[in-house]
């Protein structure tokens, strides 16, 4: 029949999709984020905190693709993804559906500036994410490269509520019982989660709690100085500027994989 020619001539399509990687696990953690775990392609070689395209096809047959961060760390047979859902955005409203034995397209030319390579040598290491933008920095935080680095690695990460905290949470929790790299963490690791919209032990905006000094007096921290912290940022555009400016007023310059600096920024997933 008509039907089951469509059918067949779609299976063909899907079987020669190019690129494709198969879906392994799926974890749905709130209403709007969720993360998922696909096959790596033999061919995939990247740095700890760079992003791919990947995606699904399109009604119009053509690969829909967004940049996303590789949240597993380079060492890792699997990759793995943390996404927000959009319900009307073209992608996430349907990669949301996807389960384990699925498809999805995955094109294997990693790109990034949240990478070691584009920051000059340092004692301390900040990463400061708002919502998806964590992904990058769980890479990193699985990264031995990380713990060789820096003596000490503050992660901040702001979200609206105490469950958009939880991925990155128990991801950290995680790592202390990690037989990789467990014993290089060990002591090293200071986690700051904010919440802006729930009651939770620390709120508000991490912009904030560094202008008003809130975080350096619950760290013990002096201050932020060029000669010693590193940081690299990921989130909205609205908070890599502001970021942006507190950093360049703490006397930090931007770095990139051609010229190294003192912090590096990257564009948190949007759509
Ligand atoms: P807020 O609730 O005050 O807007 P979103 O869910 O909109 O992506 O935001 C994720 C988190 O990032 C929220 O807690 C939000 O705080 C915070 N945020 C958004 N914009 C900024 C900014 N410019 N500076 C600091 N934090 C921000």
């Amino acid at each position: 029949t008509k039907l089951t020619q469509l059918t067949q001539a779609t299976a063909a399509k899907v079987a020669t999709l190019p690129d494709a990687q198969t879906v392994t696990a799926v974890k749905h953690w709130t209403d709007s984020l969720f993360s998922f775990r696909v096959t790596r392609p033999q061919s995939l070689r990247f740095r700890s905190g760079e992003f791919v395209m990947l995606g699904l096809l399109g009604d119009n047959g053509k690969p829909l693709l967004r940049a996303y961060s590789i949240a597993s760390p380079a060492w890792d047979d699997e990759l793995e993804f943390y996404s927000i859902k959009v319900q009307d955005g073209p992608l996430t409203s349907r990669l949301q559906h996807i389960q384990p034995g699925d498809e999805i397209i995955l094109r294997t030319k990693p790109v990034g500036t949240l990478v070691h390579d584009a920051l000059l040598p340092g004692k301390r290491v900040w990463f400061f994410a708002t919502g998806t933008g964590f992904a990058p920095f769980a890479s990193l935080l699985r990264e031995p490269e990380t713990y060789e680095n820096y003596d000490e690695v503050i992660i901040t990460h702001t979200c609206r509520g105490l469950a958009d905290l939880e991925y990155g949470r128990q991801l950290i929790e995680d790592l202390q019982n990690d037989p990789l790299i467990g014993e290089m963490v060990d002591g090293k690791i200071r986690y700051y989660p904010t919440t802006t919209r729930e009651e939770s032990p620390r709120m508000g905006r991490i912009t904030d709690l560094l202008k008003d000094g809130t975080v350096f007096r619950d760290l013990g921290i002096e201050t932020i100085s060029p000669d010693a912290d590193r940081a690299m940022v990921c989130g909205s555009l609205d908070f890599n500027k502001d970021l942006k400016e507190i950093l360049e007023e703490f006397g930090l310059r931007e770095g990139a994989n051609s010229e190294p600096g003192e912090y590096v920024v990257e564009k948190a997933f949007v759509d």
